[in-house]
């Protein structure tokens, strides 16, 4: 599985499938769907319609990231539309319940944590879920600096899994070349990107030198 799951929240919309295009062109397994509701979050984004959409003309799996305040009413439609992996906010509450959801609907299952939320509450639930996704930003829009201390949260994550559990670290917001390496040296192991996938102009370059540094790490 490609490590670098592309987030398409800061892309231009009108040139949305020529970034999609040149993604599978680059062996990208997974889209990461950034999806907002304006209450959980300061934003609004896509719909199930977007995971629809992508799933009839492409071959991606799609990871839906539900930044949304009732993830309870929504899982369903996410998985529905076709959304392989959905993760939701620990922040929202009702965890045991929404986990379950998601399973039930036939999807993988994340549990997300924003900065400021502490990295033992993922911990009881670590055997019922296949992935943590640690915020490195605050959730709601592309293109803001990475907060450094992700990197600690990630290496104390990663020894709690190795003491109990086998599920997988992804980290979300400001990923770029100069993190990614440290990233994954501290035991993150599938990397959002977004903004720095679009500003450099050369997707296939871009992606090549980050899998470098993942690799190489
Ligand atoms: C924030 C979003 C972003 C986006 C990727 O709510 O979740 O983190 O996916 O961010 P950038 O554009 O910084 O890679
Ligand atoms: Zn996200």
């Amino acid at each position: 599985m490609n490590p670098v799951f592309p987030s398409i929240l800061s892309t231009d919309y009108f040139d949305l499938e020529d970034k999609l295009r040149q993604f599978e062109k680059n062996k990208i397994d997974f889209i990461h769907l950034d999806v907002m509701d304006g209450h959980f979050v300061e934003n609004i984004s896509f719909g199930p319609a977007a995971v629809k959409a992508i799933k009839a003309k492409f071959k991606f799996k799609v990871d839906s990231h539900l930044m949304v305040s009732d993830p309870g009413r929504m899982i369903p439609w996410f998985a529905k539309a076709g959304s392989d992996w959905i993760s939701i906010h620990i922040e929202t509450g009702q965890t045991k319940e929404h986990i379950a959801a998601i399973k039930k609907n036939g999807a993988k299952a994340g549990l997300v944590l924003n900065p400021d939320s502490d990295i033992e509450s993922v911990f009881p639930y670590l055997k019922d879920i296949d992935y943590v996704l640690l915020m490195s930003v605050y959730p709601g829009f592309g293109g803001q600096e990475f907060i450094a201390s992700t990197l600690e949260k990630v290496s104390r994550l990663k020894k709690e899994i190795q003491r109990v559990g086998d599920c997988l670290i992804q980290v979300d917001g400001g990923v770029n070349l100069e993190n990614a390496g440290a990233l994954k040296a501290a035991g993150n192991d599938l990397f959002v990107i977004g903004t720095y996938l679009y500003g450099s102009g050369n997707i296939k370059q871009t992606l090549t030198e980050i899998l470098n540094q993942i690799d190489g790490a």
